[in-house]
């Protein structure tokens, strides 16, 4: 990339930076651009009035400011109609301010709770070894679909406790509603995400019938909470049920199959950094922050100003219309020593891959766990795996990953090693044992409701 060798043509670079208008190489790399905005133009104005942050002490100071809001109904109206793509993101927790914003929160961090979580770990643990399984027999695989994929399908279905017979279109669903998001929206990617929303709400219809017959744990069971609501709290209406539903299914979905398979390329692609991880397992946990800061899964955040405020310096009015640029904050030098080395080790990592502030990742420990036991038991399983062609990125802005990546596993029986089961987390280490037990009955429920699992 001949154009931002030069320091006059970074600082052209970055005055010509425009979302809409992405240009051809920014999807295989932003970062060259992130930087020429970093250094030349760090709260640079879009066309339409709206800014973009790629520093990070910006991009923290506007996450923490009650002055930011998520309320996207102002942006969505024109851009999505009267549609149900408009109904659904006006109308989930992230796209929202208090009250209703704190209500659904509320009931949602109950059952993300660390002892949650640890009971989630043992069934991932179990799901990882047969995925593992399956790909030694096929030797070459597209990465994403063979594993990365499927993990948090698993996770997200459990926790809204989805009957297997009703998960398979959910991932299509996920990308579809998601792609409303980007910058640019076509007509074919606005009708194909009102009609999963459509299909969506007709799925949870059903579902919510039948749990609102058979109520699960109110301690575990994420849509058993959001139909009861807080106890002694207000009831969430039927519209405001489905999409804090759809939401849920979607936000740990893509996001964490992108952590997974982001991860996965990093690791091929930094052999040293492999070979490090491969000889010091203890080092996956930071080896997944640093995959999240560098190539996060979530590129891009927005926020609205209801009252004026300055970022960088510059005096920005009511109204405006802000885009963050995680991706771009996560790699400043200012907060991070060597921004552009991808370190398996490195310490502090204080990225903004789950965003900061009020909304901050609900879900960020559950794709913790997924990561980390995906990686701590990938390693040792396969002593070889490489790269066997060249990985299709996914075309969209927002989020970052692949839709292909295809890796050869060189798989030795004698040398492959299936570690004991041990949790990731040193943290968790107390809460898995007693997990498992946990885990047992909460299978047992599952199967008396859902008898086909
Ligand atoms: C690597 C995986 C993930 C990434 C990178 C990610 C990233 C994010 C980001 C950046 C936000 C903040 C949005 C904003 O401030 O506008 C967010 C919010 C959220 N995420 Fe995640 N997420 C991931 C996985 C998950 C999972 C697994 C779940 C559910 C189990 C989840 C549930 C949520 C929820 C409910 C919110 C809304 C929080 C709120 O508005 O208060 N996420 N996520």
């Amino acid at each position: 990339m001949a154009v931002h060798n030069s320091r006059m043509d970074a600082r052209e670079r970055a005055r010509a930076f425009e979302l809409t208008r992405a240009p051809a190489d920014f999807i295989d790399d932003p970062y060259p651009w992130y930087a020429a905005l970093r250094e030349h133009d760090p709260v640079h104005a879009l066309e339409g009035g709206g800014v973009f942050l790629s520093r990070y002490e910006d991009a923290l100071a506007l996450y923490r400011d009650a002055r930011a809001s998520s309320d996207k109904k102002a942006e969505f109206g024109p851009k999505l109609g009267d549609s149900p793509l408009y109904e659904h993101h006006t109308t989930s927790l992230v796209f929202n301010d208090p009250p209703l914003h704190t209500r659904v929160r509320r009931i949602i961090m109950g059952a993300l709770n660390q002892r949650a979580i640890a009971r989630m770990e043992a069934d991932v643990v179990k799901l990882v070894e047969r995925l593992l399984d399956k790909m030694a027999e096929a030797r070459e695989v597209n990465f994403i679909d063979a594993f990365a994929a499927q993990i948090p399908i698993e996770v997200i279905g459990n926790l809204l406790d989805v009957p297997r017979a009703a998960r398979a279109p959910l991932r299509g669903w996920s990308v579809a509603i998601l792609s409303g998001l980007e910058p640019t929206l076509t007509p074919a990617m606005h009708e194909a995400g009102n009609r999963a929303v459509t299909e969506f709400v007709a799925m949870l219809r059903e579902l919510i019938a039948e749990r609102r017959k058979h109520p699960g744990d109110y301690d575990a069971d994420v849509l058993t909470r959001l139909i009861q609501g807080e106890q002694d709290g207000e009831r969430l209406s039927e519209t405001e049920l489905y999409h804090q539903c759809i939401f849920m299914l979607n936000a740990g979905h893509e996001t964490t199959t992108n952590l997974i398979g982001n991860g996965t390329w990093l690791l091929l692609t930094h052999p040293t950094e492999l070979a490090r991880l491969r000889a010091d397992p203890a080092l996956v946990p930071s080896a997944v922050e640093e995959m999240l800061r560098y190539e996060g899964p979530i590129q891009l955040n927005n926020r609205r100003l209801t009252a004026p405020m300055a970022l960088g310096g510059k005096p920005l009015p009511a109204g405006t219309s802000i885009t963050i640029g995680i991706g771009a904050a996560n790699r400043d030098p200012a907060q991070f020593p060597d921004p552009e080395r991808f370190d398996a080790a490195r310490k502090p990592n204080r990225h903004l891959a789950f965003g900061q502030g009020d909304h901050a990742c609900a879900g960020m420990n559950v794709a913790r766990m997924e990561a980390r036991v995906a990686f701590a038991r990938l390693l040792p399983r396969f002593p070889k795996l490489e790269l066997a062609g060249t990985p299709e990125r996914d075309r969209r802005i927002r989020f970052r990953g692949f839709k292909n990546l295809p890796v050869r596993i060189e798989f030795h029986p004698k040398n492959g090693v299936r570690p004991r089961f041990r949790s990731t987390e040193a943290s968790a280490a107390p809460l898995v044992q007693h997990a498992s037990s946990i885990a047992n009955l909460g299978s047992r429920r599952c199967h008396a409701r859902h008898p086909a699992r």
